[in-house]
């Protein structure tokens, strides 16, 4: 079901969010806004608020946030589509015109391939476990400690050696052979071999537990290794985890969840009785993965293999998953071994003592980059700071960020005092200047999206942003994305909160937005406010584009040794008009 923005704007505009909301939580009136305890996290005092004029609910506590569809979603476990339906049903609204409509062909063919991949996975379990040519594999997975119950748990199959097998099977079960060149299953060159010939199978889940892709691994040595399938209308790589169907229970009662590197080692912590792990499939973790993690649990630990790659993997991992608010802890094992190898050569006990004691992502990185710089020498200092600087921007908790600091001061024998400033002149850029202006009525959002959020709150004064603003004018990659959606919102001449929260694909600022818009910080004096965050943002252009011309400026001198006149008027220009506006901001 495809919808159309009005029609969302329709629902959420009939959809009265204190009557829904209030079906779950016991709401007491606080001003414009209603209070109650988080149905989504365990709380004693009231943290959980709904904006009824803005249809939004924000918990200042666990920071879940989101319109009735998202609220249903979370609530209920809807999905987008489900949501719509049951509001419009209440509103009054029909959805039917819209059901066969848009993506229908796409969906249906989604379907059928999530049903291929389900009955193959079937079939090749079953081979496995029951036909003369599985034998080899049985033997092989034994060999590998793998015990029947994981093998159970986990459909693992096996593909046979006939490299037309399937396809001549599948075709024998009328489908027709268009249909299977888009299952992925197939050699895109010759359409009737298989992707996998001779391999054990691994079945790739959604959350739901539905087969929506395929691992198959050697068996032995050979290249490669691992085969995986491609991506299709029902898989996207860097959006699922292995194990998460059997890690999402597990991980939301435990709170956290270990990211291991692979398939096997998914498999060897479950036999060892440890179910809330998830493997990225063949990449780095993404964004994406952390995203969902996020959802389930607030901290992860990292386990990789000691050696040069692994320890690269979990720095890269600490950085995707802090920027996700993910507390970060890492497991660094023994030698070169992955889970997989401990168990199979010192049991499950000897895997379970090396869970024992992970160490603060931070803690890691920064001692491993202290090891290969020489931080008696400036120059291995400057390298330090370029390094873990971009850690310490990612935290929202100034304690953190200060406990950090002293990590770091400690680290180098350096005064807390200096190694502070240094952080403040690395975030803030080249001029304190520039810090001073772009640092924030707030100290965790730009002056840009401070302004943005504040028009989101109070839409009719957006011509009086676009009058003086456009979206060139935005540094802040979050910001930008927020003027362009307001921009396109002017246009169509349809404004609604919904549409925009649903259309952002930055997750921390649909959840920064619901925080700012769930305060009372704009209801007083929206005229004044925005005013000023439009001339603060000005200002800010105006310096930064002063900072590049003297930039320019300096290089010339040097290079050439004169100084090019149109340079100068136009530092001189921006001067004056910085002048101007800090006359009238003070
Ligand atoms: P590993 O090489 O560590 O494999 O790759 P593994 O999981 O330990 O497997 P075993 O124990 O040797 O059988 C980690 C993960 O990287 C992906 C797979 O998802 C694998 O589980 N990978 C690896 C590939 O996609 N292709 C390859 O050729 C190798
Ligand atoms: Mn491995």
């Amino acid at each position: 079901m495809f919808l159309p923005d009005e029609v969302i704007k329709e629902i959420s505009d009939r959809t009265d969010m204190e009557q829904l909301v209030g079906r779950y939580v016991s709401l007491q009136r606080a001003g414009s806004r209603l209070k109650g305890l988080c149905p989504f996290h365990h709380e004693k005092t009231p943290s959980f608020t709904v904006s009824p004029d803005m249809g939004v609910f924000y918990c200042f506590g666990c920071k879940k946030g989101g319109n009735a569809f998202t609220f249903l979603m979370e609530m209920e476990k809807m999905t987008f589509p489900e949501a719509a339906e049951y509001l419009a049903r209440e509103a009054g609204i029909s959805l039917d015109e819209y059901k066969h409509t848009g993506d229908f062909q796409g969906s249906s063919e989604r379907q059928q391939i999530a049903d291929l991949y389900d009955k193959v996975a079937d079939m090749l379990h079953y081979i496995l476990l029951s036909k003369p040519e599985g034998k080899a594999a049985r033997k092989y997975l034994d060999s590998r400690g793998v015990t029947p119950e994981m093998v159970e748990k986990f459909r693992l199959g096996f593909m046979p050696d006939d490299r037309t097998w399937l396809y001549n099977f599948l075709i024998r079960k009328h489908y027709s052979p268009e249909f299977l060149s888009k299952t992925g299953l197939f050699s895109a060159k010759y359409p009737k071999i298989s992707l996998f010939t001779g391999r054990v199978m691994f079945p790739v889940c959604s959350k739901h537990g539905n087969v929506i892709a395929l691992g198959g691994r050697i068996m032995g040595d050979g290249q490669p290794k691992y085969i995986n399938s491609p991506e299709t209308l029902i898989f996207k790589k860097g959006e699922e985890l292995f194990g998460l169907n059997i890690a999402m229970l597990a991980m939301r009662k435990a709170g956290f969840c270990y990211v291991v590197e692979g398939y096997m080692d998914v498999i060897a912590m479950n036999q060892a009785g440890i179910e809330n792990v998830v493997a990225p499939l063949g990449t780095a973790l993404t964004d994406h993965q952390a995203g969902i993690i996020k959802r389930n649990a607030g901290r992860v630990v990292l386990l990789f293999d000691g050696d040069a790659a692994g320890v690269k993997a979990a720095e890269r991992g600490t950085f995707i998953c802090e920027a996700q608010d993910l507390i970060c802890e890492i497991i660094k094992l023994p030698g070169n071994a992955d889970p997989a190898e401990i168990l199979k050569k010192n049991g499950p006990d000897s895997l379970h003592n090396c869970l024992k004691y992970p160490i603060n992502c931070f803690d890691f990185i920064l001692e491993n980059y202290c090891q290969n710089l020489d931080l008696t020498r400036f120059q291995g200092i400057a390298a330090l700071y370029g390094k873990i600087f971009p850690l310490l921007d990612l935290t929202d908790s100034e304690v953190r960020r200060e406990q950090r600091l002293k990590a770091i001061a400690d680290k180098i024998n350096a005064d807390y005092r200096s190694v502070y400033n240094d952080y403040y002149k690395h975030k803030g850029g080249m001029d304190q200047n520039y810090t001073g202006a772009m640092a924030v009525q707030d100290n965790k959002i730009s002056s840009e999206l401070y302004l943005l959020i504040a028009v989101l709150a109070n839409y009719k004064y957006f011509d009086m942003v676009r009058s003086e603003l456009s979206a060139d004018d935005f540094y802040d990659s979050k910001a930008k994305e927020l003027f362009i959606e307001l921009e396109e919102c002017y246009r169509n001449r349809v404004f609604s909160r919904d549409v925009i929260l649903q259309h952002l694909t930055d997750g921390k600022l649909r959840e920064i937005i619901l925080e700012k818009t769930s305060s009372d910080e704009f209801n007083l004096n929206p005229e004044t406010i925005i005013r000023d965050s439009i001339r603060n943002v000005r200002l800010n252009n105006l310096i930064m584009k002063r900072q590049k011309v003297e930039r320019l400026l300096k290089k010339e001198v040097s290079e050439h040794g004169d100084v090019p006149e149109e340079l100068i008027s136009e530092k001189a220009y921006y001067d004056k008009e910085i002048e101007n506006l800090k006359g009238m901001l003070s």
